[in-house]
């Protein structure tokens, strides 16, 4: 299980209202770091955790990570000692939760940055590298990018993958993955993958859809700074959920935040 603390959100005892499907689902957890480099710390312990254990269960770890620069020192962290002995690279398989239109030599390609960050500096196989491609059209590329899922994940009609771990990265409107709010692509039921356009930069955008996302066994949000501090609130507090990130709610999985303080800033204190 993923470590850190339950969150304490005042003396009214408040409570995350009751969404799992599972109602005996734990409540998400909140984990407020200290400083970046516990943060950093926290995220690349669920990475290696998580890795560790799925392999020792299923004989693999299918992980998808997101672009944005929050994750990016996470990712730097694990091509060095001592999270790049520990890892089994050869059992990870590596998805984008989303991906941005721009070849992957463009700065903005998540693909291309985790490149850069981590991936040239360890020993995981080409082979088990999933990056979504949208350089044609974006459709095209996420009706392939879910052809992947497909393949990988040996899915029928109406089946959806379902990842070991999901790493999210949360916009200070709200937005998580390529999933904006006010876009038609939230509720999308039936595909896994769709084209969008928006963010910042405003791009033409592939993203996974909620039905793959929360069918992930854990999810972890990373957000910092004051920017989000508002917006942490506004997820932790809505009874129904009305912003993207809100509506991250593993089906069966656990789900938790890792936050720093000034992104924490606004929770209230137990
Ligand atoms: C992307 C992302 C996106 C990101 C958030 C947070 O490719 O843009 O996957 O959802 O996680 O925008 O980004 P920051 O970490 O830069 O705040």
């Amino acid at each position: 299980m993923l470590g850190g603390r339950r969150p304490s959100l005042g003396g009214k005892k408040r409570r995350f209202p009751p969404i799992w499907k599972d109602p005996f689902m734990r409540d998400p957890q909140v984990v407020i770091a200290v400083n970046a480099q516990e943060l950093t710390s926290r995220a690349v312990e669920c990475f290696v955790s998580a890795a560790t254990e799925s392999v020792a269960r299923r004989g693999r770890f299918a992980v998808a990570i997101s672009g944005g620069s929050t994750p990016r020192e996470m990712h730097r962290m694990l091509a060095e000692p001592p999270s790049l002995a520990v890892i089994p690279w050869a059992k990870i398989h590596l998805f984008w939760v989303d991906e941005r239109c721009v070849p992957a030599d463009d700065p903005r390609s998540n693909f291309g940055t985790a490149r850069k960050d981590f991936l040239s500096r360890v020993p995981i196989p080409e082979k088990n590298l999933h990056p979504a491609e949208g350089k044609s059209s974006p459709e095209k590329g996420a009706e392939d990018y879910e052809l992947e899922l497909i393949r990988f994940f040996h899915l029928e009609e109406g089946e959806f993958p379902v990842f070991d771990l999901v790493f999210l990265g949360m916009g200070a409107d709200g937005h998580t993955a390529s999933l904006f709010p006010g876009d038609g692509a939230l509720h999308e039921e039936k595909r896994r993958v769709v084209a969008v356009r928006g963010g910042i930069p405003v791009l033409n955008r592939i993203t996974m859809t909620c039905p793959v996302l929360n069918r992930a066994r854990r999810i972890v949000f990373l957000a910092v700074g004051q920017e989000k501090a508002e917006t942490v609130r506004a997820v932790m507090s809505a009874d129904i959920p009305r912003l993207p990130a809100g509506m991250m709610r593993p089906l069966q999985g656990e789900l938790m935040w890792l936050l720093d303080q000034a992104a924490a800033s606004l929770l209230e204190k137990g």
